[in-house]
């Protein structure tokens, strides 16, 4: 009979990472290459990253896309951003499907061309059956924004007699936010040395791990991921509870 070995359990994966893809500019600036060029590389990471996600046993993956902000950027920057988006959403619909991704977008449509809205609704019902990720892209998405316009829509409840205020909860409130039915991420990750939440999941993320790496996205990797991982697992979550058990 083989001796029982004692085997060391590995950390589960969380549920839900969310990520501030930032640095592109200085990553194409470091290379004597167009802004454009790093969104570009920018865009083939996000590839890697949500199949990485996938294999780790992740189950939702929240990236910042494009937000409320962005759209002070020149006009060429905005446009090669959506260009990059519509490609994305055009081209990978099939390799998404293969692996079991489906694609959900949170942020205000209705400032979004036509063709990008009409792209997200398509990429959103074709990937919709998929169970193993679900990736989550936030475009013109601001924290501040989406919390006005759930506040809006119950104020609206309450007036049309749906809702009476005191039946507002936070979980309530939660359920008219873009995320619905999405568990608050459990790490955030933001690469390129900056350290500031930037609008983004509001919130959500009151009592996420906050995890700030110097690497620029486009030079972001699968290692970089699980050394963020590393981190999250080794630091202790209280939500609010003291450390002291008795
Ligand atoms: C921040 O870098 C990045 C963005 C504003 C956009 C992120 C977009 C992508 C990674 C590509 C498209 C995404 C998908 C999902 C296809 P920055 O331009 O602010 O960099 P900087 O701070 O170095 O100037």
């Amino acid at each position: 009979m083989q001796p029982t070995v004692p085997v060391a359990l590995a950390p589960s994966a969380p549920a839900h990472v969310a990520i501030i893809m930032d640095g592109n500019g200085r990553w194409a600036k470091a290379r004597g290459l167009p802004r454009a060029a790093g969104h570009q590389r920018g865009a083939e990471v996000v590839r890697d990253i949500v199949i990485a996600c996938r294999d780790l046993g992740i189950s939702y993956l929240t990236l910042y896309a494009f937000s409320s902000e962005n759209w002070k950027r020149p006009v060429t920057e905005v446009d090669d951003l959506m260009g990059l988006l519509c490609l994305y959403l055009e081209k990978e619909v099939a390799e998404l499907n293969r692996n079991g991704v489906r694609v959900r977008v949170i942020g205000d449509r209705s400032r979004l061309a036509g063709n990008v809205r009409a792209l997200i609704a398509d990429a959103e019902a074709r990937t919709s059956g998929n169970r193993a990720l679900t990736m989550i892209l936030a475009v013109n998405y601001g924290g501040r924004s989406e919390i006005v316009h759930a506040a809006r829509a119950i104020a609206e409840a309450v007036r049309a007699g749906r809702l009476a205020p005191a039946e507002i909860t936070e979980d309530i409130f939660a359920s008219y936010l873009d995320t619905v039915d999405v568990p608050d991420p459990d790490l955030l990750i933001r690469t390129s040395g900056e350290r500031r939440m930037s609008n983004f999941l509001s919130w959500q993320s009151v009592y996420t791990e906050l995890v700030f790496l110097d690497t620029l996205w486009p030079d972001f990797s699968r290692e970089n991921l699980l050394a963020a991982l590393d981190e999250y697992y080794h630091r202790e979550r209280r939500y609010g509870a003291s450390s002291f058990s008795g």
